[in-house]
């Protein structure tokens, strides 16, 4: 409704910007569109007010609605109507009466989705940009039709508003396809969204008749040029570009008031997923070779293109085309792996060190008699039945989506049976978190003290923690704020490395966390600086955090050495860990200065990737 109401506001005042020397003012016309928008939006207001008073159960209140974001965005929308047409009437100003109105018809985009839940001005530029292109557009080509009805005797003189129309609408189209792709990526966010949930069909479906109206605007212009060109034809593509407008008008409004694709629950309809690289790491010997395969068979079907005469003209094609079809059957099951409704399912869990810990107790009753007590594939049972329980510690755990593994661990995997009886969801979600940390605590042997510039991959696992005025924060909080320097000590002794730190870590660029057991707290004192002291209760974070101790030179294949003396981890701006040093490997621990000029290395470093995808947030 508010997209149409744009419309019937836009086509007169866009009449006078385009033709200024047409002959009718369209003054009245102007008037009777504008009064007619107005009118819908105090409807609109009213039907607001009449919802909000079924969610707050007072009385309607119009004054209660202006308090919301959209009421505001009505009213503004309102008023800037009401302007323009005050405008027009005492000053005459069709310029500036047209740019009230253009406020108008973008206020539609602030009420959308992407500028509702955002407040980046960019998103909000974008957003009002594309609304308002639209609009301009659709108002341009109703108006067209219109005059095409009213000056049957003067056919040239049409004929030039259209040229001139034609010659704005090209970069205007342009330039909405590009606005609808960014703002496409920001509520759809993925291919497998934009595939497999109602909002990605309605795009995909709304795109589908953007298309077709580019073919009839393509037809138009085509007319243009030709020199002899009769009304019934420039009529039909005309007015089959506004029936195609419109439905496109429909779809957008439908968009619109759906759930974005982003914030969707993704239920994969196939059962499979195009991932080339996933499917070459799995199978690095049958992938190339069928890649290699459907290489042969394309660059056979070309030469055969070549050599075949013209004058088999069918006969090039059908062998073209059937090596194309065979060598792309060849190629793309070679390239997908298998996938579930589960397989783009985000965890409700964040990966925090508590999920963690969790997932480690119900590991030991449930999992370990086949994957081992360390989860290198060698329990009891899988021995006794010589069954190849997935060894849990190498890299090809976190290439699995959560969702791949959230369907084995409820439903089964080959000889795996599955838990859904015996483990509650979350508990699964556990149990995931657990293998993640798992397996890219092995992967954490490859850090070092040195952090690889432009390199972000092990995200830091969260924790809640108590600060000094008893409020309870995370440490994700910060992510996108500032970056963080933990300590985490399980040796008295190593006390006097924070001791050693605290007095001069005023005006350090990162935030200084320092994880202790309880009981060792008010051995700290903290000075001027702003560190945070974690009373680690349970052991519980330095429990979770230990899986990214391993190194080189310490990989600790067998588990025993759990608790190092002292850890630090260097956990860049954005939740990224990007260096460690050991109390055992680095003894004498980095000076401040030396942190500091680390820290300041990475402060240069943009988002790379975004460690919310572990986090759910
Ligand atoms: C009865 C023995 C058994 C038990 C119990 C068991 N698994 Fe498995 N698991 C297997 C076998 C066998 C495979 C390999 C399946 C295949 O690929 O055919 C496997 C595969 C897996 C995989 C896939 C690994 C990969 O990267 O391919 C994961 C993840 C997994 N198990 C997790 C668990 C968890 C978590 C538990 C505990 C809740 C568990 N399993 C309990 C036998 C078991």
């Amino acid at each position: 409704m508010a997209f149409a109401f744009g419309l019937l506001a836009g086509a007169p005042a866009l009449e006078r910007l385009l033709y200024p020397k047409a002959l009718s003012a369209a003054h009245g016309l102007a008037f009777k569109l504008s009064g007619l928008a107005l009118l819908v939006s105090v409807l609109r207001m009213l039907d607001m007010a009449w919802s909000l008073k079924d969610l707050t159960g007072s009385a309607p209140d119009v004054f209660l609605l202006f308090q919301t974001y959209a009421g505001q965005v009505l009213l503004l929308q309102a008023g800037s109507v009401l302007l323009s047409l005050l405008l027009l009437h005492f000053s005459g100003s069709t310029f500036w009466s047209a740019a009230w109105l253009s406020a108008a018809m973008a206020c539609t985009a602030l009420a959308g989705h992407v500028v509702s839940a955002s407040e980046s001005w960019r998103q909000i530029l974008v957003s009002c940009t594309h609304v308002l292109l639209a609009q301009l557009w659709l108002a341009g080509v109703f108006n067209l039709m219109w005059r095409l009805g009213q000056s049957q005797k003067l056919f040239a003189v049409w004929r030039g508003q259209l040229a001139r129309f034609s010659k704005w609408a090209l970069p205007g189209m342009l330039l909405m396809l590009l606005t609808g792709v960014l703002l496409s990526s920001w509520t759809v966010a993925s291919w497998p969204a934009l595939l497999a949930t109602p909002y990605g069909w309605l795009l995909i479906f709304k795109l589908l008749f953007v298309c077709a109206v580019l073919v009839c605007a393509w037809q138009l212009r085509g007319w243009l040029k030709k020199t002899a060109g009769t009304s019934s034809t420039v009529r039909y593509w005309l007015s089959s570009e506004i029936s195609l407008a419109l439905a496109v008008l429909i779809l957008a409004s439908w968009l619109a008031a759906s759930m974005p694709a982003a914030h969707d629950t993704i239920v994969w309809p196939f059962g499979f997923r195009w991932t080339p690289v996933l499917a070459w790491r799995q199978d690095q010997a049958g992938t190339e070779i069928s890649l290699m395969w459907a290489a042969g068979l394309l660059i056979t079907g070309a030469l055969l293109f070549v050599l075949l005469r013209k004058r088999q003209a069918v006969w090039r094609w059908l062998v073209f085309m059937s090596a194309v079809i065979a060598s792309l059957a060849i190629a793309l099951p070679a390239t997908s792996i298998p996938a579930y409704p589960t397989t783009y399912m985000h965890s409700p869990l964040r990966l925090d060190t508590a999920s963690v810990v969790a997932g480690e107790a119900l590991y030991k009753p449930y999992c370990a008699d086949c994957h081992g007590l360390n989860g290198q594939g060698d329990g009891p049972v899988a021995k006794l039945n010589a069954m190849q329980a997935a060894n849990l510690t190498e890299p090809h755990v976190s290439w699995h989506t959560h969702g791949d593994m959230f369907w084995w661990l409820t439903y089964g995997r080959g000889k795996m049976p599955g838990f859904a009886a015996a483990l509650l969801e979350e508990d699964r979600w556990h149990l995931i978190n657990h293998l993640i940390a798992l397996s890219f605590g092995y992967e954490a042997r490859s850090l070092t003290g040195i952090p690889a510039p432009f390199n972000p991959w092990l995200p830091a696992l969260d924790f809640r923690f108590k600060m000094d005025n008893n409020r309870f924060m995370s440490m994700s909080e910060w992510r996108g704020l500032h970056a963080v320097h933990l300590i985490i000590i399980n040796q008295k002794t190593e006390l006097q490395r924070v001791r050693d730190l605290l007095p001069d870590m005023k005006g350090f660029p990162a935030q200084l966390v320092i994880v202790v057991k309880p009981e060792w707290v008010k051995d700290l004192v903290k000075g001027p600086c702003e560190a945070i002291i974690v009373a680690d209760e349970n052991a519980d974070i330095a429990r979770a955090w230990s899986y990214y101790r391993r190194s080189f030179a310490a990989p600790d294949f067998l588990n025993e050495d759990r608790w190092v003396a002292r850890t630090e981890f260097l956990i860049d701006r954005y939740g990224f860990v990007r260096a460690r040093w050991r109390s055992d490997e680095a003894p004498s621990a980095l000076s401040v200065a030396e942190l500091k000029a680390m820290y300041d290395s990475l402060s240069l470093e943009g988002e790379i990737k975004s460690a919310a995808i572990h986090q759910h947030d």
